[in-house]
């Protein structure tokens, strides 16, 4: 399959990677291809930049997040809080019409330090705004619940005995979304919580999930919902 990832940073790398080991055609978007290539500096959680990682996956290309967009018949995206809207309008809502749009994004806001709190919360999402930003797209919310690693093998945590949510206002990319959660990384339960509002939900667990990282001092848990 052809699949757009937007984003460079760890969530990025991390799925175009497994995506392409998986053997599907990966374009990463970014807004600035050359910058991006030119970046020297480790990405926040120690690993190589974007440019070792392409030299290291030469099957993974690197476009702008129009090109991507186009080039994906299903778009990931994996841009910061800050700056998803606005990746989203360069991407281009006619380049995302009709098309499955995975959003993992979490509305964090470091300005204030650590923990972060939410730039949108309670009566919106980020989401809903990524779903208004391209409405013809079809937005499963999901993955944005787990740090990189366990989005792509949740077995690496208890044998991948936890939960997954999904949500968005279309049933049919929530079913197809949902069937490759499973089959591309493993995810087992997976929990539909209904429209894409419902990402309220799991954006709002953010706060607990960053404390939770403070307590615990490694990113590595996640939630299980026991019933
Ligand atoms: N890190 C995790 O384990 C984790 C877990 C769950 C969810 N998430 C969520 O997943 C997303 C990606 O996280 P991350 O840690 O990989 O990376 P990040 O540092 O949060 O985001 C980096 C990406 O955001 C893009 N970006 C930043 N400002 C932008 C703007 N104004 N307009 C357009 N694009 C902009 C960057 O674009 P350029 O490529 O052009 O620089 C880059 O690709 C975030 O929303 C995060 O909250 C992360």
């Amino acid at each position: 399959m052809k699949i757009a990832v937007l984003g460079t940073a760890i969530v990025g790398k991390t799925l175009a990677e497994k995506l392409s080991a998986l053997g599907h055609d990966v374009m990463i978007g970014t807004r600035d291809p050359a910058a991006s290539r030119a970046r020297t500096a480790p990405d926040t959680f120690g690993g190589p930049p974007l440019s070792a990682f392409l030299t290291e996956h030469p099957r993974v290309a690197l476009g702008t997040l129009a090109e991507a967009a186009r080039h994906g018949e299903l778009v990931i995206n994996a841009t910061s809080g800050a700056g998803a809207v606005e990746a989203i309008q360069q991407a281009g809502p006619a380049n995302l019409e009709g098309k499955v749009l995975i959003d993992i994004s979490n509305p964090l806001d470091f300005s204030r330090g650590m923990p972060p709190s939410l730039t949108v919360c309670n009566d919106d999402s980020l989401g809903e705004q990524v779903q208004r930003a391209a409405p013809g797209a079809k937005v499963v919310k999901t993955l944005n619940t787990v740090n990189a690693y366990l989005m792509v093998a949740p077995g690496i945590l208890a044998g991948g005995d936890h939960t997954m949510f999904v949500c968005g206002d279309d049933a049919a990319a929530k079913a197809t979304v949902t069937g490759l959660l499973r089959e591309w990384f493993g995810w087992r339960d997976v929990i539909d919580l209904g429209g894409i509002s419902m990402s309220r939900g799991t954006e709002m667990y953010l706060p607990l999930w960053a404390r939770l990282y403070g307590a615990l001092q490694n990113p590595m848990f996640t939630i299980k919902v026991v019933r």
